[in-house]
């Protein structure tokens, strides 16, 4: 059995988990449950970045301290980790005090076996604090940096570590190991960055006190990226009594980070570690971005994609398949719900959900509910499967994901095709649940159960029902699970409802409002239409409308007669309002501002001639004018004694 240790970046705590943090820690998932059931000894580690300054000013902004803004978001993250089913073995926190432990001892080592690899100097350059990074100058452009953060020229007294000394140790570690980064396009970034030779780095900051105080010099902090990365050990207890886990379990064989950290992990960390006489991870994998509109998505950008309804309705098994089979590993890629419902119909619904109900109700319809009494060890499924398994194996190795999935959807396309060509329905008719049959319809349930094995470490959960409905044993999905023969003969089967239940498309576009689609910070009041409303659409050739455009609108004054709190939705109420002589339900997104408490009896300013629109399943008729500060709703309100139905202009 061999060890493997395998990490996610930490993730900052000044925001709650958006896509691309999702993405990571599936695909850590993915791979730490594919290798704990070939038989490795697996330790999977994730955690929360929590110091520096940016979780500093966002406490500040909120007012609260930064550790209960860490505390906050740390339970958002636990609650998303177990909602996707991340089957991680620790957690650290930065804040924790056997990461303090670890970092002290870090520098300990370093200062110890080298005295003069950190040194007290005075530094000025471009800092940027988005990245709580000095930012060389040939990286800034008009006062930004490449990423278009702001950058200021600053001087600060530091601690420096002498990077310059690892110049040429670290091209020589990448010489020997070029395969220390990947992919290969990254591991060549990384040869040219430094190549360019490095520069000493500062490793500590007096601006923030947010942070782990510097050994013998509390008024320096331990700059956030020295701190953050060795999380890495203190979580196996590197610097504590206890540290059976790091002398198990160092060096790590997977960092897996995103490319924009690539460099920290590629490049200042194994220098730190060599400083301190420490070994190297083993591979640093730095995955591509998830892009909304080309952009990356992030919360600076204010384009965060938050799929948690999609979560909610159609599970988490699905997102996950979806977020491993639409990317290719190491590129780009845009996100979209649509793309999303797509292929969870394709795919899930069609390809899988549609194979397992065919055959487990033939199975159940001429096998009276039981796996086929004769199997097959000699047929076409069971030569594609022998040649599919390896290809598999090989793409899980390579960390192609997209390339395991194919692997899986050609025994699956084998399988259809294979009932199509033998017609089971027509030899049952001609000759009954005969030897013939049986050996035929074990064999589509044999092959689907290595095709669900495949599938194991990507949808755990659906994998489990899906083998048990098949007649096979949930927990089988080792490696001699793949081998063609596992499933037994004459065992329950459940042909029940859908697996993967349809989703019809358009339904779900226009029942979900944006804001609630993505959470992307929207307008409070979701208007929706089914079709935008032409007259309200900017004319071509200006940006103005006329008075008639703006007269076509019917604003009036409504009084709010019931309100209630659509169920699953945080920001939707769903409101009865009287027009002084008809009532209507509109539904509006301000659930997160007002109680309906607060809104019954309160006069209002609707649109009243807007086209119906279903919010969430219900049919909504006129829109809540409402301002928007930061995205939270402000109603419009009316002077005391103005009636409902008055006409407002
Ligand atoms: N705290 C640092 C990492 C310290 S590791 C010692 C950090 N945190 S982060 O919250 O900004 O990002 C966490 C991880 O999520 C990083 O690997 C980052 O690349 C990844 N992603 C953040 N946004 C992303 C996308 N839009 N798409 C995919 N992953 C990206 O960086």
């Amino acid at each position: 059995m061999s060890k493997f240790y395998i990490t996610t970046a930490i993730h900052y705590v000044n925001d709650d988990p958006h896509i691309g943090h999702m993405y990571e820690n599936v695909v850590a998932d993915v791979i730490a449950r594919h290798r704990r059931r070939m038989g490795d000894d697996v330790w999977f580690l994730t955690g929360a970045d929590e110091h520096g300054q940016k979780i500093e000013r966002a406490a500040a902004k909120e007012g609260i301290q930064p550790i209960e803004l860490a505390d906050r978001v740390v339970a958002k993250h636990h609650e998303m980790w177990r909602k996707l089913n991340i089957s991680h073995d620790d957690f650290i926190r930065t804040t924790e005090q056997r990461h303090r432990l670890g970092v002290l001892e870090l520098i300990r080592r370093i200062q110890e076996r080298m005295p003069d690899d950190i040194y007290l100097g005075e530094h000025t350059g471009w800092y940027c604090q988005n990245e709580e990074t000095f930012v060389p100058e040939n990286q800034v452009r008009d006062g930004k940096d490449e990423s278009g953060h702001p950058v200021e020229m600053t001087t600060e007294s530091n601690y420096f570590f002498k990077l310059s000394r690892f110049t040429e140790p670290l091209l020589a570690h990448y010489r020997q190991n070029p395969g220390f980064v990947y992919p290969p396009t990254r591991m060549n970034e990384i040869v040219s960055f430094v190549e360019q030779g490095l520069k000493d780095l500062s490793v500590s900051r007096t601006s923030i006190k947010w942070g782990i105080p510097f050994p013998g010099n509390p008024d320096h902090v331990v700059y956030v990226w020295l701190d953050a990365l060795t999380n890495y050990i203190s979580a196996l207890g590197f610097g504590s009594a206890e540290h059976a886990r790091f002398d198990h379990d160092w060096p790590a064989d997977i960092h897996l980070v995103g490319k924009d950290i690539t460099r920290f992990h590629a490049v200042y960390w194994p220098a730190f570690l060599m400083a301190a006489g420490l070994p190297l991870p083993k591979r640093i994998v730095g995955h591509g971005w998830w892009l909304r509109d080309n952009q990356k998505i992030s919360k600076s950008l204010g384009n965060v994609v938050r799929p948690y309804n999609i979560i909610d309705e159609f599970g988490a098994d699905s997102l996950r398949y979806f977020l491993l089979r639409e990317m290719v590993f190491g590129q780009d890629q845009n996100y979209s719900d649509e793309a999303f419902l797509g292929r969870y119909n394709a795919d899930l619904a069609n390809d899988l959900g549609n194979t397992l109900s065919r055959t487990t109700k033939m199975t159940d319809t001429y096998f009276g509910g039981k796996t086929p009494p004769t199997s097959c060890p000699a047929n076409e499924l069971l030569r594609a499967s022998e040649q599919l398994v390896p290809e598999y194996l090989k793409a899980m190795a390579d960390l192609a994901f997209q390339r395991a999935l194919d692997a899986a959807w050609k025994l699956l396309v084998a399988v259809n095709g294979y009932i199509v060509n033998r017609e089971p329905w027509k030899k049952f008719k001609e000759s009954g649940a005969d030897e013939t049959l049986s050996r035929i319809l074990w064999n589509t349930l044999e092959a689907q159960r290595i095709v669900w094995v495949m599938m194991a470490p990507f949808m755990p959960s659906t994998t489990r029902e899906a083998l048990t409905r098949l007649g096979a044993d949930p927990d089988f999905i080792n490696s001699d699970a793949l081998a063609w023969g596992g499933l037994p003969t004459g065992a329950p089967v459940r042909a029940t409802d859908a697996i993967f239940p349809r989703i019809d498309i358009d339904a779900y576009i226009k029942g979900v409002p944006v804001e609630e689609k993505n959470e992307v910070p929207a307008a409070p009041a979701p208007a929706a239409p089914e079709t935008p409303a032409p007259s309200l659409a900017t004319p071509p050739d200006s940006a103005k409308i006329s008075i008639d455009q703006f007269m076509e609108i019917d604003l009036r004054v409504a009084e709010v007669r019931a309100a209630e709190r659509v169920p699953k939705s945080k920001k939707l109420m769903k409101m009865t309002v009287s027009t002084g002589d008809e009532e209507r339900t509109i539904v509006a997104g301000i659930a997160t501002k007002y109680t309906p408490e607060e809104l019954v009896g309160r006069k209002i300013v609707i649109v009243a001639n807007l086209q119906p629109a279903k919010l969430m399943g219900i049919e909504s008729n006129g829109m809540v004018l409402a301002a928007s500060i930061d995205g939270e709703p402000s109603l419009l309100s009316v002077d005391a004694g103005v009636p409902a139905g008055t006409k407002v202009k």
